[in-house]
Order: C-alpha cells, then sequence, then structure tokens
C-alpha cells in the first residue's frame, strides 16, 4: 500500500518554460483551477536559451512587414514539412503576443522613436525579433512568471511527472514524485497540457541543461498519442566548443544578427560556398562584402552567415571535416572587426560574460570558436493547430514537445512567439475540455501503486549505474544520429537502443529515495530512451535530406517524402510503430504566397 499526497485539479500544466506558463495563465484566466508542474525550479526554464528575440512580424523596422511574409519564410525555413495551419496562426497571432507580453511588463528594447526594436535572425526577410539585449528568453520568463503567480496558479517546484493516468481513452490526471523528498504525488484533472520542451540530454552536445530529457514526448506516447517528425532535429550551428567543460553552451544567433561572421581556419568567409539554390535568388543578388552590408536603410539585404540553421550547421560541420576548423574543432566568430567595443557589450552582454568567463576570451577583440549544439527537437506530439489538443482525449501539448509548427527546421526566434501564441491556445484548449467535463475524474489506485512498484526498482537492483547508460547513449546518439546520418549508421543505431534498453532495465541506484540524484537519472533514462528510439527509427525511415534531418545516403529532397510525417505510435505489443501520414494540404490563397511575383 502506498501513501501518497493528492491534488485535483481542473487543469493540470506539466512544464513552466514559456509555454507552460502561457498555458496556465489562459487556464486560469478562463476560471480553470490550474497547477503549474515543474522539474526543476520556477524560471529555469531552456526558453532563457532562446536569447536572442522573439520573431513576430511588428514591421517596426521594416514596416512591409506583415504575417504573410513571416509565414511564407517560416515555411521555407521548415522546408515545407510544417503543419501549414500552425504556422499561419503563428505568424498572425505572434504580434499580439508579443504586445501582450509588453503590456504585462516586458522591458524590450527600442527604436529611436520608441517602439520595440527589430533585429536580424537567419530565415527571416526582415528583422523582425522583439528583443532584450541578448536576454529575451529570460525577460519573457520573468515577466509570464510574475504574471502566473500574481493570477495565484497553485505552482509545483522540483516535482518530476513519471507518469500520465487515463481511464479508458481518456487522460485523468499526473503522478511523480517530488524530487527532494522521492515521496509520491498524484494529480487527478480533468484536462492535462504538457509543455515539457525538448530531448537535449539524448546528445552529447547540446545547449539544453539536465531537465530536457524528453519528459513530454515519452508521457504523450506511453498514453497512446502520436509523434511526428521526431528525426527532424535541430544543431544550432553556435555552441561554445572550447573548453571542453562548456562544450555546447548556446551562443546566440543574434551574434550574426548584430554583424559577426563566420570564417574557416583560412580566413575565408566560407558561408558563400554554401548558399542553396532555394535561397540564391534572394541571397547572391544582395550581398555585399563592404562593411556596409548591416546599413540599416539597405533594403533587402542578406548575408549567408545568417542562411537558416541547417544550412550554416552542415557548412560548419563540413569545414571542419575538410580539415579548416579552428584549433578545436569549430568555425571562428567574429563580432569585433565589425562592431565597436562599446556596442558590443551593449547588444551582446551575456556573450561577453560567456566568453570572458568561461573561456577567456575577449569578443570585443577576439574571434570566438564555435561549432554545432543540439539545441531543439521540431519533432513532437501531434496536435490539433487551433486547439493543441493531442490524439488523446484530455490531453494537450504546447511550445517544443509539440510537434509540426516547425517543420524540418526551426527559424530562430520563432520559439518563443510559438510558445506564446500556442501556450496561449493550450491553456484556452485545456480549461474549455475541462468546462465541459462533469467532475474531476477518480484516481484508480491500483494504477498508481504498478507506477510507484516500477520507479522503486532500481534500488533492488545489481546491475551498473545509470551514468554509464546514460554516457553511452549520448555517445551514440551523437555519432549515429547527428548531423549527418546513413543507413549503416542508423541501423547500428536502433540495435544499440535495444542492447541500451536492455541495460537500463538492470540499472541499479543505491542509497535512499530522498534527493537521489542516480534514482532521478535511472527514470528519466526510460524516457531519454523512448524518444531516442523515435528519432532514430524515424531518422531510418526518411530516405532523403530535408531541413534537419541529413542523410549522406539520400543527400537531396525527394518529392515523394516532401508531403509525408513520420509518425510514431506505442504497438498493442508495447513496441513502436513507425508510419507515414499525408500532410495536411495548404489552402490555394496561402499556396499563393510561394508563386514568384507574390507581393506578400
Ligand atoms: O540563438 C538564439 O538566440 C536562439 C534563439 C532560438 O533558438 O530561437
Amino acid at each position: 500500500m502506498v501513501n501518497f499526497e493528492r491534488h485535483e485539479y481542473d487543469v493540470i500544466v506539466i512544464g513552466a518554460g514559456g509555454a507552460g506558463l502561457r498555458a496556465a495563465i489562459e487556464a486560469s484566466a478562463q476560471g480553470a483551477r490550474t497547477a503549474l508542474i515543474c522539474k526543476s525550479l520556477l524560471g529555469k526554464a531552456h526558453t532563457v536559451m532562446a536569447e536572442g528575440g522573439i520573431a513576430a512580424s511588428l514591421g517596426n523596422v521594416w514596416p512591409q512587414d506583415n504575417w504573410q511574409v513571416h509565414f511564407r519564410d517560416t515555411m521555407r525555413g521548415g522546408k515545407m514539412l510544417n503543419n501549414w495551419r500552425m504556422a499561419q496562426l503563428h505568424a498572425q497571432e505572434a504580434p499580439d503576443r508579443v504586445r501582450e507580453l509588453e503590456s504585462w511588463g516586458a522591458l524590450f528594447d527600442r527604436t529611436s522613436d520608441g517602439k520595440i526594436l527589430q533585429r536580424d535572425f537567419g530565415g527571416h526577410r526582415y528583422a523582425r525579433l522583439a528583443h532584450v539585449g541578448d536576454r529575451t528568453g529570460l525577460e519573457m520568463i520573468r515577466t509570464l512568471q510574475q504574471n502566473a503567480v500574481h493570477k495565484g496558479i497553485d505552482v509545483y517546484m522540483e516535482c518530476t511527472i513519471t507518469q500520465l493516468l487515463k481511464s479508458g481513452d481518456r487522460v485523468t490526471g499526473a503522478m511523480g514524485y517530488w524530487r527532494e523528498s522521492g515521496n509520491t504525488i498524484v494529480f487527478a484533472a480533468k484536462s492535462v497540457v504538457l509543455a515539457t520542451g525538448g530531448v537535449g540530454k539524448a546528445f552529447s552536445v547540446t545547449s539544453n541543461s539536465w531537465e530536457y530529457t524528453g519528459d513530454g514526448h515519452s508521457l504523450a506516447y506511453w498514453a497512446g498519442a502520436e509523434l511526428i517528425d521526431m528525426e527532424c532535429v535541430q544543431f544550432h550551428p553556435t555552441g561554445m566548443v572550447w573548453p571542453p567543460s562548456v562544450r555546447g553552451i548556446l551562443v546566440t544567433e543574434g551574434v550574426r544578427g548584430d554583424g559577426g561572421t563566420l570564417r574557416n581556419s583560412d580566413g575565408e568567409r566560407f558561408m558563400f560556398n554554401y548558399i542553396p539554390d532555394f535561397f540564391a535568388a534572394e541571397t547572391a543578388d544582395t550581398i555585399d562584402e563592404a562593411d556596409g552590408w548591416y546599413d540599416d536603410k539597405v533594403k533587402n539585404r542578406r548575408t549567408p552567415d545568417l542562411l537558416p540553421r541547417d544550412e550554416v550547421a552542415r557548412a560548419i560541420n563540413a569545414e571542419v571535416k575538410a580539415g579548416r576548423g579552428t584549433p578545436h574543432g569549430g568555425a571562428f566568430l567574429d563580432i569585433s572587426s565589425r562592431r565597436s567595443a562599446d556596442y558590443i557589450r551593449r547588444r551582446l552582454p551575456s556573450m561577453y560574460h560567456q566568453f570572458k568567463q568561461l573561456a577567456d576570451v575577449d569578443i570585443t577583440a577576439q574571434a570566438m570558436e564555435v561549432g554545432p549544439t543540439m539545441h531543439y527537437i521540431m519533432g513532437g506530439i501531434r496536435v490539433e493547430a487551433d486547439t493543441a489538443a493531442t490524439t488523446v482525449p484530455g490531453l494537450f501539448a504546447a511550445g517544443e514537445c509539440a510537434g509540426g509548427m516547425h517543420g524540418a527546421n526551426r527559424l530562430g526566434g520563432n520559439s518563443l512567439s510559438d510558445l506564446l501564441v500556442f501556450g496561449r491556445r493550450a491553456g484556452l484548449g485545456a480549461a474549455e475540455d475541462a468546462a465541459a467535463q462533469s467532475a474531476v475524474p477518480e484516481v484508480d489506485e491500483s494504477q498508481v501503486e504498478e507506477v510507484v512498484a516500477g520507479m522503486r526498482e532500481p534500488f533492488g537492483r545489481s546491475g551498473e549505474g545509470p551514468y554509464e547508460v546514460h554516457s553511452d547513449l549520448q555517445d551514440m546518439m551523437q555519432k549515429n544520429v547527428g548531423i549527418i546520418r546513413t543507413e549503416v549508421e542508423l541501423d547500428e543505431a536502433v540495435n544499440r537502443l535495444q542492447d541500451l534498453k536492455n541495460r537500463s532495465k538492470d540499472v541499479m541506484v543505491s542509497g535512499h529515495q530522498q534527493y537521489n540524484p542516480g534514482w532521478h537519472l535511472a527514470m528519466d533514462l526510460e524516457s531519454l530512451l523512448t524518444v531516442s528510439e523515435a528519432i532514430a527509427r524515424a531518422a531510418h525511415m526518411r530516405k532523403e535530406s530535408r531541413g534537419g534531418h541529413t542523410r549522406d545516403d539520400y543527400p537531396d529532397p525527394s518529392d515523394e517524402w516532401a508531403v509525408q510525417n513520420i509518425c510514431i505510435k506505442q504497438g498493442d505489443n508495447g513496441g513502436m510503430e513507425v508510419s507515414t501520414t499525408p500532410l495536411p494540404q495548404m489552402p490555394e490563397e496561402l499556396k499563393e504566397l510561394f508563386e514568384e511575383g507574390s507581393n506578400a
């Protein structure tokens, strides 16, 4: 018989980054009794790693910007694999969400005439990122957190959810443990929103911190939901590469957005050699290598350093492989020759301190060494665009753990706007769904007992520790399912994953349940292995290259695959089922935006 703490809510939101906070605020505003549950401390979320800005076509710097252009950029950046309706809603609603954030107290940098300033980022036709220096995600979290706390939303911090509860097809709540005491906690809820972020800790070089173990993806999958596009993984081109202890920490795209350029060890601006045909018309004819290329008066400027992230990450990877890398295996990123020390310290204060303190590099005078780092997963839980409902009744998802919005590659800055737009929609969808239920569901205690017994198993085992398995998983995913993939490596990955799953079943932890990080990792391994398998299997199936999925053996995009989502679902025998489903059809009036001569 397990003793457990029990709570009842209309809506629970699991994950308290930008999407979770925005969902909770909305659910609460709709009158739902709402709880926000987070694995870490409130405010510590990967949202803060979106440093450079929130993409929204406010048109403050470029009046010709509008939602249609933002929509087209997002779809093109996503290599047209996006759910068009999500991309449309996102582009249409992002400006309102940014203005709302401002009205809640966010202090954006300003233009000289007092409007919200907008910065350039890769793949965006116009400078459209509202920002606060290079701390935009932090300002967004601060603002949302303050709003949520003042709304009286109950917050459960350092509380990890390990399983969703169900009755029949419907989700009825969630259960997990307090990280400090190890004690079990159960939430009965009419509706549940997942907003747990990404899966970065499945890879060895990542900008993600310890929390990002694919929890929401796995909770949804185990509950019967579908995952889509899991093969599409974003390697941000610029992470720190040296010293080893900080490898993977993000170097914001804002450095390039504010004029930084990439060079190889020969001093060459190599990105000029990597402009894909797709972007050539817009890039090649407007490139001005002279210092004035970033003149704010020059319209339609483009620099290949600001191509979409997948293109830049592959180019750096290729330069390093060709022997033109930096001493520590990256590329040089220099802003000091274009911008004054004052400008750099004012616009990029975090980058300045990060390099000074962690690498003893003064970016106002020296180039940085940078290389790709696993930053984001485009794939995630399949949701209905307007309501954020998953395929499981009572379950909603928003933010990085939801799939579809970004297609095969996300444009920088589109994550913060995604969190706001779909966080709000998920909170609304969940509150409406909860209002249609007559009562908070009963908790099935036998389900709870079974899950708790499974959670405690590692204490009674005698195998290896969880850290060895995790480290081997990360090395394998980095090597076999990284930026460039092949059939042979992916076959090996699927086999190695089976072996790692077998090893994880024997993982042993010592000590007791109170604040035991080894035990926490032993439980996280289940979700890490689940999402890793989903990524590897989907990558194996997609026989083409598209966005954040590059196959050396199928280097080109294919027409056949262009119209298919890869869908992952738990089969009746508990194994992973991988299939394809056709992409939703875009309506004619949106298709016209992609035609030559479209004046959007
Ligand atoms: O580079 C960055 O500042 C990251 C932004 C993002 O991922 O959207």
